[in-house]
């Protein structure tokens, strides 16, 4: 069978403190996931900056050999122009800047396109078998719709990691804010695009997502594990960042958010889904971004309701440095 060929579009920072680890866990599980062909990589603002987010995905496809894969930076901002306070003030300290790994230069980590560029011609070279897996806000693919309407019927699906639905009543219910998840609340506009696209869409949120779903990676998943190949050190060395500076430190190890899509690229069984009809809150005072389960609307998004968390994480990692 032929491996299922996927963009995956991301804010990846490796070694920066304060940062999410699961970017840069879900890159190297597409590379070393034999059901999947990894085209680009197009990166988005997020963990960190667009720029420095190719870097870091650069340095990734290095270690593991796969510099043929191209890198695409793309949006430093939401659709409406302004960057998030909250995100001015992180890319004044640690996370809009290098830390402990060593990276390319930036003229060296990208291939000169923009994200969204990239994305067109990709889904125009290959039209009805490209994934995206979205694992960021929907900055890149949404501007990808704008300029090229025609992409849409060409994009075989979008598995995304985004949004809360208050499924968990416990953890679906946002983390930005009470009632978004940052990849949705980044840029709502992206994600109204996106929703409304016709394109087929999956989605994990965070009502499976989390620790109480047993999606978390820990240093005991590590302990054992032997740095006999460059990618293995390198993924034991961005998750013990992790593990040293958390982004969030509401439970103990780092959950698995965008690793999930992969999985969900390579294989859907992985969780139970459910159709839905769900909107983007796009001009809520206190609302922004929340993703709204609609009455009387036909379904556009295929939703995670279940997975076996912990057997998730130990696939992962021995996919990883098995
Ligand atoms: O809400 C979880 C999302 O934001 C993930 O994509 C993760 O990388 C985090 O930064
Ligand atoms: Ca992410």
């Amino acid at each position: 069978m032929n491996a299922s060929k996927i963009i995956i579009d991301t804010d990846p920072a490796i070694g920066i403190p304060g940062t999410d680890a699961d970017d840069p866990i879900a890159i190297m599980l597409a590379l070393r996931d034999p059901r999947l062909e990894l085209m680009a990589i197009t990166t988005v603002f997020g963990n960190c900056p667009p720029l420095l987010g190719a870097r870091c995905a650069s340095r990734i496809l290095q270690v593991a050999g796969r510099s043929d894969i191209p890198v695409a930076a793309g949006m430093a901002t939401p659709m409406g122009g302004t960057l998030p306070a909250l995100l001015q003030q992180a890319y004044a300290g640690p996370r809009g800047r290098k830390g402990s790994i060593a990276l390319p230069e930036a003229d060296a980590s990208h291939c000169g396109l923009h994200a969204s560029e990239l994305i067109i011609d990709l889904v125009r070279k290959h039209p009805g078998e490209i994934t995206l897996v979205c694992i960021g806000a929907q900055s890149n693919l949404a501007l990808a719709l704008v300029k090229a309407p025609d992409i849409a019927p060409l994009i075989k699906q979008v598995v995304m990691m985004a949004g809360a639905l208050g499924l968990d009543a416990t953890w679906g219910r946002g983390n930005i804010t009470p009632v978004a998840e940052c990849n949705i609340w980044f840029d709502p506009q992206a994600a109204d695009i996106v929703f409304r696209s016709g394109i087929p869409l999956s989605m994990v949120s965070l009502d499976v997502t989390n620790a109480a779903a047993g999606l978390v990676l820990t240093r005991e998943h590590l302990q054992d594990i032997a740095e006999n190949t460059p990618l293995t050190a390198l993924f034991k060395q961005v998750c013990a960042t992790y593990f040293d500076a958390p982004m969030f430190d509401w439970s103990e190890g780092c959950v698995l958010y965008d690793p999930l899509a992969v999985a969900v690229a390579a294989d859907a069984t992985v969780g139970t889904f459910e159709e839905m009809a769900i909107g983007i809150e796009t001009a809520g005072r206190l609302t922004l971004g929340q993703t709204v389960p609609l009455r009387d609307a036909p379904p556009n998004v295929r939703v995670c309701t279940g997975i076996d968390g912990r057997k998730v994480v130990s696939d992962i990692v021995s996919t990883i440095t098995g």
